[in-house]
């Protein structure tokens, strides 16, 4: 696996080609948009410069992870040779059906494709494919390069080879793999992340607590417990008796609904999406930009302390 092609120059594109670039790949990174690209370039050169300057890499590694990584808006040029296909344009199935036709009938049988998709199940992305076996999800988090965790995920049909060789890549570019025994929507971190957003949500419904009280507790107990110590490994510590009862006591009282929030409905009709409009459960005066630097600051930090584990 060494001819890397990294489709769509958004919030993961860019990150994902940035980790293939350190990890010593050839990249090829297209967008339909000259501009996309170029923003890309600028963002990626920004990442890798913070990175030099916390020590996690030397002056030299960027120059090379830069110099790896070419740039194209001409999809059949971006995927020529590629022995593997990172797609990450938007969540639209029609575009992305439309992108793997194109994909299929130019690479060799050999070229893995596969999806950073969030919600679509695979054998959706490969309804129109000529080789569905050839096909993975790789769902990563934002930001990606920073963000250990990639979610593989298969269906039946899916190639062991495939399955093996894109676990080896992930691992080669420094994450943390794991590969879904079944398929299932939202994999695992997302369903995790989805259930304790409906309780924390209950909680402000109820008045118990606020949106920053929220953080506040979070941010001091198993957010940051949960970097080195997962959530089954603090039960064993704590002893399984306790979190016996534990759940028995607090589980018959938690939220079950299905619905979405009132109030989060409200925010998102009243233009209160997060930084992308200044104003979320915090506001803002700079589209988020002190917040997502100071984020992945303490990110980089983090990250370089697992790496010396
Ligand atoms: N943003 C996240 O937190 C996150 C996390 C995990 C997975 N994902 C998934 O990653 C994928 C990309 O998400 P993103 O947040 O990077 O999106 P984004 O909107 O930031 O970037 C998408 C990129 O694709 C380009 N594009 C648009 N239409 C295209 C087309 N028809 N063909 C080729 N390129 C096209 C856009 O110009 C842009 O460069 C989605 O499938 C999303 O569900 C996103």
């Amino acid at each position: 696996m060494k001819n890397i092609t990294v489709l769509g120059a958004g919030v993961m594109g860019h990150g994902a080609a940035q980790l293939f670039a350190q990890a010593g790949k050839n990249v090829r990174m297209r967008a339909r948009r000259e501009s996309s690209l170029e923003k890309a370039r600028e963002l990626m050169t920004n990442s890798l410069k913070i990175m030099v300057e916390k020590e996690i890499l030397t002056e030299e590694d960027m120059k090379q992870a830069l110099s790896r990584i070419t740039y194209t808006t001409d999809l059949h040029e971006a995927i020529q040779d590629a022995d593997f296909v990172f797609e990450s344009i938007p969540e639209d199935l029609d575009k992305k059906l439309e992108t793997y036709e194109i994909i299929e009938s130019n690479v060799s049988d050999k070229t893995v494709i596969s999806s950073n998709t969030s919600t679509f199940p695979l054998n959706e992305l490969t309804q129109q494919a000529k080789h569905p076996e050839r096909f993975i999800i790789t769902h990563f988090f934002n930001p990606p390069q920073l963000v250990p965790i990639v979610e593989i995920v298969k269906v039946g049909g899916t190639n062991e080879n495939v399955v093996n060789t894109t676990y080896d890549l992930m691992k080669e570019i420094g994450k943390s793999p794991v590969v879904l025994k079944k398929e299932i929507t939202g994999f695992i971190v997302n369903r995790v992340q989805v259930a304790m957003l409906r309780e924390a949500f209950h909680l402000m419904e109820e008045g118990v607590a606020t949106a920053e009280d929220i953080d506040i507790a979070m941010k001091g107990s198993l957010g940051f417990k949960w970097g080195f110590c997962g959530p089954m490994e603090s039960q064993d510590l704590a002893g399984l008796q306790t979190t016996k009862a534990m759940v028995g006591n607090i589980m018959q009282e938690l939220s079950n609904t299905r619905e979405v929030p009132s109030f989060l409905k409200e925010m998102v009709e009243n233009d209160q999406h997060g930084i992308r409009t200044n104003k979320g459960f915090y506001e803002y005066d700079d589209n988020g930009e002190k917040a997502i630097h100071t984020r992945d600051d303490h990110f980089l930090d983090l990250l370089k302390l697992l790496q010396q584990k």
